[in-house]
């Protein structure tokens, strides 16, 4: 589900001062416009007892720190100082619960193709958004179709960096996929093995077993694919990476989805051929909630995922109140 951003007048953090969210303008012929050089990341606030607090922050810091250093970005921020700036900026916009996209691309420079000699530009944004593919999606799960479109081979689009070129590929699936009455696609690799979807990681539950590709060149490593099979182990369920046929996805008992934008969403039919029965299993809907009260501070946080907004302070009693009900 897309979302029109909503008139917006908070804040944007750009390199290193708050801005209005009006003013974060770019020329039309920065570097990053022309030739797809950015890379950016993706990030959670969730509303818990204790206020405010984001999943998996200094994750996705490192990933965004990462991504820039495959490309040569020179960013004048660690990992940490991005971490603590974005948690200023969901304070500043007074924001429960939010979506943040830290963001760097290469900016208003020189002419030509070497990125090298265009300024580096750096913005942390946050909005509301809800579910990636709606609530009902999260519920009863997707149709999804496997994509015409490969993910790229290895050694040509490096897929560990979350690059905004890499998403021309991940439009091709999606479009596809809309067009052809399917709510996302999955792609498979250059081996015409199963990959990943278009701005998620993939899941399938057979007899009881989890099983996801490993990062073989062709798919991000996702921050959510790391918590399900971290919470899987907790739970007594076996984790295997291994490459997966396509074939396998019409046989599995269970599948589904994991991204911070899309959290757990189960798949439905792939191909308009039921997983199952055609309805979430008992593996995909345990995980889901594990992950979700985590999110949400209803259940211990042992692996110290969430990074509370506020440093100090009580929530307050109205926030208190909304969130335990
Ligand atoms: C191509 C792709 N794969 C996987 C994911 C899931 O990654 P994460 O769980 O870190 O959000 C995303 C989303 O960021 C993505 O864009």
């Amino acid at each position: 589900m897309s979302v029109q951003f909503p008139e917006q007048d908070g804040w944007i953090w750009r390199n290193g001062e708050f801005i209005p969210w009006k003013d974060a303008q770019v020329h039309v012929m920065s570097h990053a416009i022309h030739y797809g050089s950015s890379v950016f990341e993706g990030v959670r606030c969730y509303l818990t007892p204790e206020g405010p607090a984001v999943l998996r922050l200094q994750d996705h810091m490192r990933r965004f720190t990462d991504s820039a250093r495959i490309y040569r970005m020179e960013l004048p921020y660690s990992a940490e100082a991005l971490g603590d700036s974005v948690l200023e900026l969901i304070e500043k916009n007074d924001l429960e619960e939010c979506y943040i996209r830290p963001l760097a691309f290469r900016g208003y420079g020189a002419v030509g193709l070497n990125p090298m000699t265009s300024p580096v530009e750096t913005y942390l944004a946050c909005w509301p958004w809800g579910a990636y593919l709606g609530a009902e999606a999260l519920n009863n799960g997707v149709d999804v179709c496997v994509s015409s479109w490969q993910r790229p081979a290895p050694n040509t689009f490096p897929t560990l960096a979350k690059a905004g070129g890499n998403y021309l590929n991940a439009q091709l699936m999606k479009m596809e996929a809309v067009s052809n009455g399917f709510a996302e696609a999955i792609a498979l690799n250059v081996r015409g093995m199963v990959s990943e979807g278009s701005g998620q990681n993939l899941f399938l539950v057979r007899d009881g077993v989890l099983y996801t590709p490993p990062l073989d060149g062709s798919l991000l490593p996702g921050i959510t694919r790391d918590c399900v099979m971290t919470l899987a182990r907790e739970l007594d369920v076996s984790v295997v990476l291994e490459e997966i046929p396509r074939e396998a996805l019409y046989i599995c008992d269970e599948l589904f989805f994991t991204g911070t934008a899309s959290e757990i969403n189960p798949i439905r039919s792939v191909d308009r051929i039921p997983v199952a029965e055609g309805e979430p299993g008992p593996i995909t809907r345990r995980l889901q909630k594990e992950l979700m009260d985590l999110a949400k501070g209803l259940r211990p946080d042992p692996y110290g995922w969430l990074t509370p907004v506020r440093k100090s302070g009580a929530p307050s009693e109205s926030v208190k109140a909304r969130v335990t009900g």
